[in-house]
């Protein structure tokens, strides 16, 4: 089951002069009452046959543009001119060029353009995934909302030894960027790998701070290049504090599994006895502890190591509350039978896929009671959606 409305490129405001050929947001221009009523009568729909004691509507988002804190363009040519661009909708090879972007952030195009001037007048061309000739792949940009930071990451196919033949450059480009004061981290990312993704763990810091600064609900998160942070960060502050409110966790022991670099465990070591985060990155590990050194918790501590054999290793499981957060993927076999017959008593399964958690329900359901469904429209003008669903081993009373 998919959330079907295709919006017509008559049914819409026209305030996307990309739209519908970019396949950033298919419903950019639809009024948003009307996305949000699509996405209700889906969750209900979707987790209707549970017997919930309480769905709520969709919680709309405090913005609903230049929401998103993070988007990786591509480096495209356009007539001759380099440009940064997003994929065509249908077409993944395809690339729409574009200079602004509505649910990222306004002035988009004060930033790129001296990168990319720069990188034209140094004779750098666009990467060419067939031949693998050229250089420029990917502009990634963050743009912490709360502090307006803003960091920028030119994801190139050099190697290191390429880039300090060529230093001279960069050093150029670092004058440009320190005359506009436009960005705050400026990196560059060594990608000679065939395969089509953006960053890789190669970075190399150019100009400025290694982290950016968000604050969210009065936590400081510094983030990194390769940081896993919720897109919205307007959204993130409310699902963080709804977590926080339905997992009843004051004085308890909570395992925050696939925790990224500690976002949701932050926020709940405010109240809870103990937390214990679990994610397979080192980097997002290494900056959650970081990060819970800055803020001086000190009754939260992380593991870098895999969630399904961290789940197998530690049985039996003594925590009271478990809060998960996994990729889009479902859970495995394995990994919920262990969850159906440990003794937690309470899990908080966050999900940006509601149809694979939906399967996943249909399991821990034999267990477990879901007593609360509040989905959150983190992807505003697309059709996705974060959901939290609350489950417990006692049934509410009435
Ligand atoms: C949706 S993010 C969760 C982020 C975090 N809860 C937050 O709010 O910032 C999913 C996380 O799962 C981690 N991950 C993916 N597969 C994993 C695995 N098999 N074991 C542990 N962590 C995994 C990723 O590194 C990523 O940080």
């Amino acid at each position: 089951m998919v959330i079907s409305p295709t919006v017509s490129e008559d049914s819409v405001e026209k305030n996307c002069p990309y739209f519908p050929a970019c396949g950033g947001c298919d419903w950019i221009g639809q009024d948003y009452q009307q996305q949000l009523t699509w996405k209700n009568n889906y969750c209900q729909n979707l987790f209707g046959c549970f017997n919930i004691k309480k769905q709520d509507g969709v919680i709309a988002s405090p913005e609903i543009y230049y929401y998103r804190n993070k988007m990786d363009f591509v480096i495209t040519d356009n007539k001759g001119k380099l440009a940064i661009g997003l994929r065509t909708k249908g077409n993944f090879n395809k690339i729409v060029p574009i200079e602004e972007c509505k649910i990222f952030m306004p002035n988009l195009k004060e930033i790129t353009e001296p990168i990319l001037s720069w990188a034209g007048e140094e004779g750098f061309t666009t990467y060419n995934s067939r031949t693998h000739r050229g250089q420029l792949r990917y502009l990634c940009l963050r743009h912490a909302k709360t502090t307006g930071e803003v960091m920028a990451v030119l994801v190139m196919a050099l190697d290191e030894k390429d880039f300090k033949q060529q230093q001279n450059k960069f050093q150029r480009l670092t004058r440009i960027i320190r005359d506009k004061n436009i960005i705050d981290s400026f990196y560059i990312c060594f990608n000679t790998g065939k395969a089509d993704i953006s960053l890789t763990d190669k970075l190399y810091l150019v100009f400025g701070k290694p982290y950016l600064k968000e604050i969210l609900n009065g936590i400081v998160y510094y983030l990194s290049p390769n940081t896993f942070l919720q897109s919205n960060t307007f959204c993130c502050s409310l699902l963080y504090e709804l977590i926080c409110r339905v997992s009843q966790c004051d004085n308890r022991s909570v395992l925050d599994l696939f925790c990224g670099s500690g976002g949701i465990s932050l926020q709940l070591a405010l109240k809870a006895k103990e937390v214990l985060g679990v994610d397979n990155s080192p980097s997002n590990v290494t900056l959650a502890k970081e990060n819970a050194a800055f803020n001086k918790l000190t009754n939260v501590s992380f593991i870098c190591t895999d969630a399904n054999e961290f789940m197998k290793r530690s049985e039996p499981i003594n925590y009271d509350i478990l809060v998960l957060d996994p990729p889009r993927m479902q859970l495995s076999k394995d990994f919920v039978n262990i969850l159906t017959n440990c003794k937690i008593q309470r899990i908080i399964y966050v999900s940006c896929n509601p149809y694979n958690a939906y399967y996943d329900l249909k399991q821990l359901t034999t267990s477990y009671y879901l007593e609360q469904v509040i989905p959150v429209d983190m992807f505003v003008h697309t059709r996705h959606l974060e959901v939290i669903l609350v489950l417990s081993r006692q049934a509410l009373s009435g």
